[in-house]
Parts: structure tokens; sequence; C-alpha cells
């Protein structure tokens, strides 16, 4: 029997828990959680392999260097029972209850797909029955991008309470007083085996659940009072998911911090197609066949339900019998509240997350900007007029502003750079720039009259979210740009624009930055909305957005052209890009673009630092790419395509379509063509040749386009 005793009684707290609980303080590592549960629904072995695989396939871009997951065993034999022998045998198994048996746990360093293999060869070799069905099961999943301790088996999750696997819990984040708490459960007998932070989870909760039958006679606590035991000893952010031996066919997700998304699919009698829920509140008494998943991810959810909840922070997440409830933990209460949250429906198609008829995501990517370009301006173009909903009540305080500071990393720093000119020449207001980790380091001052504009693809980059906090904690207005409904940007900022470009997989950004530069834009004509001065200028803009994704298309057809261009650059050291006005982002994008997936070292420099040193570099042998689109700064490029000249540069030059010549006398560079658009648009369309070049060198050069070395997609961790 369980319940009736309330968790203050079963374990003191192991530690004094420090006042720190600020997640904006701590993010976690980059990692992907899912589990998948079904009720009331017959499915073999097999299939719920497959379901926990895909779904870790779906997540792989937030990591990738190991994976595992946790699966039911079969029940064990009465003798087994009796002998007290469980999948590892000993004391511990006959400790769990009669009806469950110590779940299977598999780890594997590498890809999914090593983890696949090694799961059915080690399947195999146990023999265990993959058509073996099951109405009920709970299973966990987890890909890893390494912070504590190498890539391998021993450190990747499910971690594990012990030899049983009693309790076993997957994690995304970063738990900061794991070192107290294992010194702690250490002393109370404990022995790990991993070098991990996660590793305490699973064993503070066979502590506390130890402790509560020790004191108060077997199963007298539920599982999510074992869960809310458990997090109040944590710090630091996390999702987490627990399956336990001693609640079996049960599951709990609990958060702070990392997201983690709650997917329900009701199945039908007959053709298990999926129905609607509206409420969770409808599936607290429901005993219907249907199908239940955790994700860090809508990704890995899309294409079993778009019925979907986004788990807050605190909030503790147990589905049991086919029902899910949620509480509310509160560190200052004993007892968590219960709370009723409604599903949303999820805008997103499973086209996005396939890759179609291309090779890679990256690609896809890239060939599917017109398309993105069209969803972003969606609905926001009015009768010459910008309409942004996420801005419209702010746009006074933003224009009475004393400064505007983008802040962001790596492209989405990039895309702010490229619309920086045209704010600051709309508003009239100074735009500076922040690259957020530097603004942390320097604690460079903010004031309650800045308006901090926080730029991110995924809304969960770990030092654009502490540059958010600090600039929440210091009253400027917090603006935020992402793609990611329900991120903890998009939840933190005071008002923002979604950029609405669709889930991007490939650990390059490219439509997510051509899109953030358009919303940029959009801002500045929505902020600038009110001169008249500038009107003229703001209408042949608006115009020019409307063009854009023709443009856009049009300049895709370079592509066989790049394809030329990297196979005559395949074997280079090195490669610059000169840009400056607008187009000084492009050239530090196009060379990030170059350096993250083809591995080639390349840098993006501000042409008119050229003279000021590295025009030393200046050889035959190494390629520089000039971007000298028509624009103000035009003639100054022609002036540094001369000096390259004449230090016998090997030189590629970027130009409007027409202008060949007049930036290439004589032919003696090799010459990139594009459509002309407006001077704040036309980093849109350079961009564009960059990632084709990247995207074909990296694929000539024999690399993994969408996962490249060392990376992920959300840089999580600080
Ligand atoms: C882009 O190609 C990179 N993967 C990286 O620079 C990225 O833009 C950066 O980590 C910021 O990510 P965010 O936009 O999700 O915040």
């Amino acid at each position: 029997m369980r319940g009736g005793v309330t968790v203050r009684t079963l374990a003191r707290p192991l530690t004094s828990i420090s006042s720190r609980r600020d997640v904006g303080r701590s993010r976690g590592k980059m990692c992907g959680i899912f589990a998948f549960l079904n009720y009331n629904v017959a499915r073999e072995r097999r299939y719920i392999l497959e379901v926990l695989f895909n779904g870790l396939r779906r997540l792989e871009y937030r990591g990738y260097d190991s994976s595992g997951i946790a699966i039911d065993a079969d029940l064990r034999s009465p003798v087994a029972i009796d002998k007290g022998e469980g999948n590892d045998g000993g004391e511990e198994a006959s400790r769990l209850p009669y009806n469950s048996a110590p779940p299977l746990v598999f780890r594997q360093e590498g890809k999914i797909e090593s983890l696949v293999r090694s799961v059915y060869s080690e399947v195999d070799a146990m023999d265990l029955n993959l058509e073996k069905s099951f109405s009920v099961h709970a299973g966990i999943a987890h890909t890893r991008w390494a912070t504590h301790g190498v890539p391998s088996p021993r450190n990747s999750h499910p971690q594990s309470s012990g030899a049983c696997n009693e309790f076993l819990v997957v994690h995304n984040g970063i738990i900061t007083n794991y070192e107290v708490l294992k010194e702690t459960l250490i002393r109370h007998g404990f022995t790990f085996e991993s070098e991990t932070d996660t590793e305490v989870i699973p064993k503070l909760a066979k502590f506390v659940f130890d402790k509560a039958r020790d004191e108060e006679g077997e199963q007298t606590v539920t599982f999510s009072q074992v869960v809310t035991e458990v997090m109040r000893q944590l710090e630091g952010a996390y999702a987490l998911i627990f399956k336990s031996a001693h609640y079996p066919n049960e599951l709990i997700a609990c958060k702070r911090g990392s997201t983690l998304i709650l997917g329900v699919k009701e199945l039908s009698d007959d053709k298990n197609s999926g129905k609607l829920f509206h409420d969770v509140k409808a599936l607290t008494k429901d005993e219907k066949p249907k199908e239940l998943f955790f994700s860090s991810d809508l990704c890995a959810i899309v294409e079993h339900t778009k019925n979907y909840l986004a788990i807050e922070d605190n909030e503790v997440v147990h589905i049991k019998d086919g029902c899910v409830s949620i509480l509310k933990f509160d560190y200052g209460r004993e007892k968590p509240a219960s709370v009723q949250r409604a599903l949303s429906v999820l805008e997103m198609e499973v086209e996005q997350i396939k890759k179609g008829n291309y090779d890679h995501f990256m690609q896809k990517e890239i060939h599917e900007q017109p398309h993105s370009l069209t969803t972003t301006m969606r609905g926001r173009l009015k009768d010459n007029s910008v309409v942004l909903g996420g801005l419209k009540d702010h746009l006074k305080t933003i224009r009475h502003s004393r400064r505007i500071i983008f802040i962001g990393c790596g492209t989405s720093y990039n895309a702010a750079l490229a619309a920086r000119p045209f704010l600051e020449e709309l508003s009239g207001i100074p735009v500076t720039m922040e690259l957020a980790s530097d603004l942390l380091d320097r604690q460079g001052p903010i004031y309650r009259e800045d308006t901090a504009v926080f730029v991110s693809q995924s809304g969960e980059t770990a030092d654009t979210l502490l540059a958010l906090e600090y600039a929440l904690g210091n009253g400027a207005l917090c603006v935020g740009v992402t793609n990611t409904v329900g991120s903890t940007l998009a939840r933190r900022t005071h008002c923002g624009v979604h950029i609405n470009a669709g889930c991007e997989i490939g650990v390059a950004s490219t439509k997510a930055y051509t899109s953030q530069i358009v919303v940029m834009a959009m801002m500045a004509l929505a902020i600038g909305a009110d001169k008249i001065s500038t009107q003229a200028r703001r209408e042949a803009i608006i115009n020019g957005l409307s063009d854009l994704p023709k443009k856009v298309s049009e300049v895709l057809k370079l592509d066989g052209e790049m394809r030329d261009l990297a196979k005559s650059l395949i074997d280079t050291q090195s490669l610059l890009v000169f840009g400056r006005g607008y187009n000084y982002a492009t050239a530090l994008e196009g060379a990030l673009k170059v350096k993250e997936v083809a591995l080639m070292h390349s840098e993006g420099m501000l042409a008119g630092e050229m003279k000021h040193g590295p025009l030393a570099l200046v050889d035959e042998t190494l390629p520089i790419i000039v971007i000298a689109t028509h624009d103000a700064c035009f003639s100054k490029q022609q002036s540094v395509i001369q000096q390259l000249h004449a230090r016998k540069g090997r030189l590629i030059v970027m130009c409007s379509e027409g202008d060949a010549t007049s930036v290439c006398p004589m032919g003696s560079c090799r010459v990139i063509e594009v459509p002309q658009v407006a001077d704040c648009l036309q980093p849109v369309i350079n961009i564009i040749p960059m990632q084709l070049l990247a995207y074909h060198l990296t694929v000539l050069r024999g690399y993994d386009v969408d996962q490249p070395r060392n990376l992920a997609k959300s840089v999580t961790t600080e």
C-alpha cells in the first residue's frame, strides 16, 4: 500500500541547501532526453525500442557523443525471486516488488546508430524476445554531449541508483551541488561508477525511497513523493525523467530551467489513429489506450502527436495507470500543489523534421529559405507598414530608449550585426553589439533606459540566457528574437518576435540567420514608423521584403557554381572573407559557416581593417573572398580589391549582377554574381552562396555536415 506519509518525515535534508536556486545562474549541458509510455495498447518490445531510437535520432543534434536507453526486462520467475536473483542478482533485486524486475539499461559511446547496433547485438546475445508484447510499458532514452566525464558507456545515461537499476534517470542540464551530494551519499554507503553530476540523482532517489521504507514499511511512499524530495536537494538547471523498478509502468518528469515537453496521443480502438485531447485534466481518469512521450524538444514528438504540453519550471509530471497528474513543487511547501494545464496543438509538420529529397539537413535548410522567409513575413507586412504583435505595446518604450543593445552568440550575433546599420538609421538610437559571454565577463553596464534585444535561434543558449538574467536584473526592457516557441528566452523576455523559420536541425544555422535578419529589419521598420522623414525609404524596404523570397530562389541557382568553387578550395588550409557596412556580418557569418562544418580555418574581417594587419597575410596562395555588392561602400570595396590585386592576392569577388567587369577588370579574379536587392536586405542574399560553399566544401572534404565535430545545436553550457 502506498501513500499516507509526508516526505518531510522520510528523509532529512542530506545537505544544507544554499539559497542559490536561480536557474539563470547555471545552465546545463546539451543533451536530449526522451521517454515513451504506451498504456492499454499492445506494443512489442521491438516497436518500443524503435520509438526510443527514433526519438533519440530526432534529438541527436543536441549532442552526439554517447547515448543510452532503459526498457523493461521480463518478469522474474518466482524461483528467481525466492533466491533474490534479479538481472544483476543479489539481495538488492529481492527488494523489488514481486511484479517487477530490474530494468535493462543499454549505453554506448558514439552516435545513436552505434547504440542501435549494440542494443540489437546485446539483446540477441541475452536471447531477449523482441516480439514480446507489453500492454503498458515505460522506456526512457538519452543522447549526450559530454561535460562531466569523457564520452563512454559508464558516463552515458540512464544513470542508475545501483546494481539493480531500482531508479534510473535521464538528465539534460547540470547539477551544481553534485559534489556535496555525492560526498554525503558516499558517507551513506553508496558507490559511484561514473564521473557525471547526474549519478547523484538516482542514488538520492534510492536513498529517499529506502529511508521511507525502513521507517514506514513496505511501499509507503509514492513515486512523486520520492521525486519531489529529490528535487528539494538539487541545485542547478535540469530536465529529468525517472523510471523505477519500484513503480513499474510509471514515469515521472520534472524540470527547472531546461526545456521539457509532454506529448499525448490518444489511440482510437480501431485504427490507432491520433485523436485530440484538449486538457490534461481529461487524462486524469481515463483508461483509453494512449501513448505518452516526454522530450527535450518538439521535434521528437511531432511524428507521433500534435498535442503537447510545455512543462513549466518546478512542475512534476507523473504518468501512472494511463493518467497524467501535475504537481507544482515549491521549496517552501511541504506538499506540492496539484495543477491543471491545457494541452497546446503543435503547429509543425512532420516534413520539417525529415530530410525529404535532400542528403543533409543543412542542404535542405539552405534550399528552403524562400519558404522560411515567406513564413517569417507572413501576416506581418500590411499596407506599407509592419505589424509585429509581440512588440506593438512596447514600441513607445523602445523609441524612448537611450540605447538599443543587441546580445547573442555565434550566428545569432552575426544576424544582429547585419541588422544594426538599418536599425540605427531608422530609429536614430545608438545601437551597440554584445557577444553574450563577453558582456558577462565584463559585467558591462546596462541601464533601465536601455532596450536589450536578445537573439537566439534555440532560445536556450546559456550565455544568452545568463545575459538576459543580467539585463533583467539591471532593469532594461528585454526583447527576444527566437525561433523556438516556449523556449526560456521566449518566456523570460518582456516581449519579442518569433522568427517562424521552422525547425532547424543542422547544427550550422542557415535559414534561422536569414529569418533573424528579416525580423530585425521588420523591427527597425516598426520602431521607425513614426518618422515622416524616412517614409519613402521604409516603403522601398517593405517592397524589397515582399520580393525577397523570389530573389533568394534566384541566388540558390548558384549551387553548382559554389560546388565548383568548393572543388577548387578543397585542399586549401585557410580562407579569408572581407566585408564592410551591411556585409561585415556576411564576412563573419560566411567564415563561421566554413570553419564550423568544413573544418577549415576561415576568418571574416572588416575590409576597413585590412591595411591594419591582415594585408600581411596576402600572397598568391591564400584564397580571399571580398563581398563587394552595390551599396554605399562599393567604391571602397573596389579600392580594397585593387590593393589585393597589387599584392597578387588569390581573389574571389562577390558582386551584384552586371558588376563583374567593374570589380574584376580583365577577368583577373573569380566572380560570384548575385541578385541585387535593397542595401539593408543584401546580407540575406549574400550569405547564401557562402552557405552553399561551406556545405559543398564539407561534403567534398568528407566531413559530417549536420553534426560537426565537437559541436551541438543548443549550447546550453557556459
Ligand atoms: C551557428 O551555425 C552555430 N551553430 C552557433 O554559432 C549558434 O548560432 C550559436 O551557438 C547561438 O545559438 P542560438 O542562436 O541558438 O542562441
